[in-house]
């Protein structure tokens, strides 16, 4: 298939400086969209919504026909690997995912070394159907969870506020905990390059929760497997960018980009502006970071936030983004006046 002509959001993660800089926000298909919410009731649940490629392609979609976007990112969610490697996973309303604990070596082993590709198949024709919509010019991003995040969910069976029974077997057990992180490593590796032969522009690599692991276990457990995907994924798909998103890693950020030799790094909302401009942004183009709570409440402040991150990041590669998902409850018109703002 053509490859489609590059995009403003793909210039910018070659290195060019783009002034407004291109846009999407993270969970940018989602709850918070009317029309997101009627095709999620039709599906039946998220995951049937995740796993029907028709509707799937359709969601991803959405937020670009209603805001022009500069990228799409494929409608799935990370917890579809640990279901690939053959963990039960189901979603509770209102309270988020439950899988089946992974927390000792008998379930290990009924934890398959390479992912399934018939549970994956349907986002791979997901990945196929945006592909051949997508207007040219508008970037297509995949995505996959770090080993650390996915890990934390797998061992804990939900989601935990400090991730304390990943930590805890890490601790007791850091051979079996190591087995679980190469598991989803080479999962992952299979899984993006699917996504880069399928057509995505780049991959974000989501590590929601590593900003709760001190140096050394962040070096162990974030850099390293971060490191081998991007390795493996980039042997077979050079074109490929790749963004890490180490989300609460701080000043351990250009360390990590050192190492892993991602193409770009996300930014959480909490980051120090100048650390991030002069010690970050001199490495790799960076993408972030307004306030998802910001966004939500609105007020004058919102412009006035969106102002001092585009002055703090001018100059040099830069993709306006949040520093987190949007929250389901925020206001349509709030959405439009920072893409305003944005775009001037
Ligand atoms: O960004 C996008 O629009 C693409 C789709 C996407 C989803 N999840 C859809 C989703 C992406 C990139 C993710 C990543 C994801 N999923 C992460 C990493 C990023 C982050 O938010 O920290 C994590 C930790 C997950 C796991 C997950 N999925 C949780 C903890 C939850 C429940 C919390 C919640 O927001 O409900 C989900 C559900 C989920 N994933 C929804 C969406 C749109 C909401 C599902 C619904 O419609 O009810």
């Amino acid at each position: 298939m053509a490859k489609a002509e590059t995009s403003r959001f793909i210039d910018v993660l070659n290195g060019e400086v783009a002034s407004p800089p291109p846009v999407w926000l993270m969970r940018q298909a989602g709850r918070y969209l009317p029309e997101y919410r009627e095709l999620r009731a039709k599906a039946g649940s998220f995951l049937d919504l995740c796993y029907n490629p028709e509707l799937a392609a359709e969601v991803t979609l959405q937020p670009i026909r209603r805001f022009g976007f500069d990228a799409a990112i494929l409608f799935s969610d990370i917890l579809v690997i640990p279901q690939a490697l053959g963990q039960k996973l189901w979603f509770v309303q209102g309270e988020g995912p439950r899988l089946e604990p992974v927390a000792d070596a008998a379930r290990l082993s009924e934890i398959d070394a390479l992912a399934d590709d018939d549970v994956l198949s349907p986002i791979l024709e997901t990945v196929a159907r945006v592909r051949a919509a997508l207007p040219s010019g508008t970037g297509f991003i995949g995505f996959c969870g770090a080993p650390w995040t996915v890990a934390t969910y797998m061992v804990a069976g939900r989601g935990t506020p400090d991730q304390g029974p990943a930590k805890a077997l890490f601790a007791a057990d850091p051979a079996l905990f190591q087995q679980i992180i190469d598991r989803i490593v080479e999962a992952s590796i299979r899984y993006l390059s699917a996504q880069a032969a399928g057509g995505v522009d780049a991959v974000q690599i989501f590590d929601s929760w590593a900003g709760s692991l001190d140096a050394p276990d962040f070096q162990r457990w974030s850099v390293e497997p971060t490191r081998r995907i991007v390795e493996g994924v980039r042997a077979a798909h050079p074109n490929l960018k790749i963004i890490g998103f180490p989300r609460g890693a701080g000043r351990l950020i250009p360390d990590y980009v050192r190492q892993t030799r991602v193409d770009a790094v996300g930014l959480e909302t909490d980051i120090d502006r100048a650390f991030a401009a002069s010690e970050i942004q001199s490495l790799v183009p960076v993408q972030g970071h307004f306030d998802p709570q910001l966004l939500r409440s609105g007020g004058p402040e919102l412009e006035r936030e969106a102002e001092a991150i585009l002055e703090a990041f001018a100059g040099r590669p830069f993709i306006f983004n949040l520093g987190h998902g949007i929250l389901p409850d925020t206001p349509i018109a709030h959405v439009e006046r920072l893409l305003k703002t944005v775009r001037g």
